[in-house]
């Protein structure tokens, strides 16, 4: 523990955040940073920025924020940057995306309309519903690989940035299982220049910003470096990764919830989870392919929590049904319903039901913001491969091969906290609290 912890270098100069994809999510990021800088706003929701951690006994009555406890790149030292195929600043798309009131828009327009996305690798095979003008052109995928690896160069030497890690924003792509071409590095660097079918655009900011020693989040359902050529370059790169899909509303709940009725030993026989949403994510995921995308990634959050191989009495015979529909008139407030079937002694059925009214972005952009400054902190640990204890932010938590995902919130938010205590090395919290008894 004390090797990792004279390991950590310090957070010192810039830190440039690079958001492929600078839509709702990426631009209330940017904007709520620049607003809680002004002092216009407080970070609510972002750990890094609110939370604190204990440190030893209970009865030392110690805490820290976490922030202070390990070291974390300042929000004046954040540099923004990013790629869309559509051309609108930050504070046009901001405008667009409606999350943020005009007026509080205005007080930020300075700084969100300096930041301008650079020309994106885009398909549209990938993601059907959009199309935009602000598109690289390459003779292959290797050359559009290159041409991003020349913006990272580019954008560090402009903005005198020390350190970068990227966090894709960019909207769901339609849902595609590994091949052949995406089995080991030497395979998908003679896919990229064959430019071959099966190599997403997310894929392709994922091998630039690795190669370019750039850790990265995935922030969106679809595979993109959860492949094995990827994980190799990242192991080769020594580099930090981490995905996949935010953890926000619907999901979040089922997280806090099903944990709870597996700790008191309650049936559940359906779960039925239905969302209307009118944002430009709501239209892309209209789309059946880019929806099996997301479906996948939120149907397997209960069967892990529950164990039904485990708990066949009271879990293994569950409906999961999970509905997205696109109405415009929501925009990014989104409404979800659950609605949840669970049973008690004797076999008697219970209902509950939540309505979430719900602000997609609101929920997500303090995730971007605590995967930014802990992906850069975890670089810095010299940590790298798979970063599990960044499972608390990720519907999908990406896993090594063979091992299952851990979905409950509270053993997450235990993992990060004894993460953050092991890099110090500090003592661990097993919650055992013996010591208080002897
Ligand atoms: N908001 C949430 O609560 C939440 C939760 C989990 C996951 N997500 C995921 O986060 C992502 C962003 O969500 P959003 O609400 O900001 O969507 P959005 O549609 O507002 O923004 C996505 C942006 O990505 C851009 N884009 C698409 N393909 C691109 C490419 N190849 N390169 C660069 N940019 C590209 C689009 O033009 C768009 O501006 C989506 O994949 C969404 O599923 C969001």
């Amino acid at each position: 523990m004390d090797q990792l912890k004279s390991k950590v270098a310090p957070a010192d100069g810039k830190l440039a955040v690079l958001l492929p994809g600078m839509g709702a999510v990426a631009t209330t990021f940017i904007a709520g940073v620049e607003a809680i800088k002004a002092g216009l706003a407080k970070p609510i929701g972002s750990l890094t920025q609110m939370a604190h951690i204990r440190l030893g006994k209970r009865s030392e009555k110690r805490w820290s924020m976490i922030k202070d406890f390990v070291p974390l790149a300042k929000l004046e030292d954040l540099v923004f940057g990013g790629w869309d195929p559509i051309p609108d600043d930050a504070y046009t798309a901001a405008a667009k995306a409606k999350v943020l009131s005009p007026e509080h828009l205005a007080q930020l327009k300075p700084a969100l309309e300096k930041i301008k996305p650079m020309t994106a690798v885009f398909e549209q095979a990938y993601v059907k519903k959009l199309n935009g003008p602000n598109v690289k052109k390459g003779t292959s995928k290797m050359d559009l690989a290159d041409q991003l690896m020349a913006d990272i160069k580019n954008f560090k030497s402009t903005n005198g940035c020390d350190r970068l890690i990227a966090v894709w924003c960019g909207s769901t792509e339609v849902y595609r299982k590994p091949t052949d071409v995406h089995m080991s590095l030497d395979k998908f660097e003679a896919g990229l220049k064959a430019s071959h079918d099966d190599i997403a655009p997310s894929q392709i900011y994922a091998y630039a910003c690795l190669k370019m020693g750039v850790p990265y989040a995935n922030g969106a359902p679809n595979l993109s470096l959860d492949t094995p050529a990827l994980l190799e370059l990242a192991r080769k790169q020594g580099l930090p990764i981490t995905g996949k899909d935010f953890k926000t509303g619907q999901t979040l709940m089922k997280t806090i919830l099903a944990p709870g009725f597996k700790a008191r030993m309650l049936g559940l026989e359906g779960w039925y989870s239905t969302n209307i949403l009118g944002n430009r994510d709501g239209e892309v995921l209209d789309d059946p392919e880019s929806f099996k995308s997301k479906e996948v990634s939120k149907l397997g959050v209960i069967d892990s929590i529950l164990q039904p191989d485990l708990y066949p009495e009271l879990y293994g015979n569950i409906s999961h049904v999970v509905r997205i529909n696109y109405y415009p008139p929501r925009g990014d407030n989104k409404e979800g319903w659950d609605n949840i079937d669970i049973v008690g002694w004797l076999g008697y059925p219970m209902q509950i039901k939540v309505n979430f009214l719900c602000r997609d972005s609101i929920l997500a952009a303090p995730i971007v913001l605590d995967l930014a400054l802990f992906m850069d902190f975890a670089h810095r640990a010299g940590m790298s491969g798979i970063q599990e204890w960044l499972s608390f932010y990720w519907k999908s938590p990406m896993t090594p091969e063979g091992l299952y995902p851990e979905h409950d919130l509270f053993i997450q938010l235990m993992k990060l906290k004894n993460t953050l205590r092991y890099t110090k090395g500090d003592e661990l919290i097993t919650h055992l609290g013996a010591e208080y008894y002897d």
